[in-house]
């Protein structure tokens, strides 16, 4: 991403996840919805609250969150997606307390809020210190931010990833390491920069999330339907598409014969208050 400007950075990452919001956690693959749970477990949103949801996608926090503060309390959700926000907007008509706009999680609208979240969104931001500065100014006296992110993750279908991501030009492939790197590289990191951005009370806690996939075809559908979509699109562009799928498919198919289609990934949830 180094080399893309912020403008271009958030254009091509909403782009990618516009495209694949039409089945973005619709494959039948488990993943966002634990995820959403150990947020909003952090969080923990009560009855009456005023909670941001910010990087919504299709709402897997921002509906519990939602389900929490109930019709006395107030939810808005954004995403950089129309087509997310559109997804969550049809699974919460019968939640009227949560509203789901378009916007940028580093613009976030005016405060104060109780509790906000960004389920695995922040470390798609071009400047991280100026969105945990707007963010806590949003923060009500007793409100918190809680925000889910990457730890280690199962290495063991790096042929894979690493056969797709390879079979690209040096100059094609997308900067898709950015969610593991610079301040979010280790947890002491991340919670530094949050102690320097005026969060005082800052803890993180981790919960190993195991994906199974039912079938080696499902691989396709799960990775067209999130951010490593970008690295197939690259390949579509290229004519490439096929060429890596023939390469691929026999290793897919190895796995399922031999019982291998989980993958797991810690993901770090941070609690942070001023
Ligand atoms: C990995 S998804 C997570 C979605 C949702 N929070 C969840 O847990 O299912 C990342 C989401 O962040 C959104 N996003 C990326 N950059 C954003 C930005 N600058 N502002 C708002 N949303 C953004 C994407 O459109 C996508 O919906």
């Amino acid at each position: 991403m180094a080399h893309e400007s912020a403008a271009e950075q958030k254009a091509l990452i909403g782009g990618v996840f516009e495209r694949a919001a039409a089945t973005y956690d619709q494959v039948g693959v488990e993943f966002f919805g634990p995820a959403a749970r150990a947020l909003v477990g952090a969080t923990r949103p009560t009855a009456g609250e005023r909670v941001l949801d910010v990087g919504c996608g299709r709402g897997a926090s921002a509906l519990l969150a939602a389900r929490a503060v109930g019709p006395t309390g107030a939810v808005t959700a954004t995403d950089i997606a129309p087509t997310m926000v559109a997804g969550l907007r049809s699974e919460a008509a019968d939640l009227p307390w949560l509203t789901a706009e378009v916007g940028d999680a580093a613009d976030p609208p005016p405060g104060p809020w109780d509790v906000v979240q960004a389920g695995l969104v922040l470390f798609f931001l071009p400047d991280l210190g100026a969105a945990l500065d707007v963010h806590r100014a949003g923060l009500s006296p007793s409100g918190r931010l809680g925000f889910t992110w990457f730890g280690a993750a199962d290495d063991s279908w790096a042929d894979i990833h690493g056969t797709v991501v390879q079979a690209l030009p040096e100059k094609e492939r997308p900067p898709i390491t950015v969610a593991r790197e610079g301040d979010f590289a280790s947890v002491e990191r991340l919670e530094a920069v949050l102690r320097e951005h005026g969060f005082g009370r800052v803890a993180t806690e981790e919960h190993r999330i195991t994906v199974t996939l039912p079938a080696a075809q499902a691989w396709w559908d799960w990775v067209w339907s999130q951010g490593f979509r970008v690295v197939l699109e690259a390949h579509e562009r290229l004519g490439t598409l096929e060429a890596v799928r023939e390469q691929v498919q026999p290793m897919l198919e190895d796995r399922q014969r031999e019982g291998r289609l989980s993958w797991w990934t810690d993901v770090r949830v941070t609690l942070a208050r001023p």
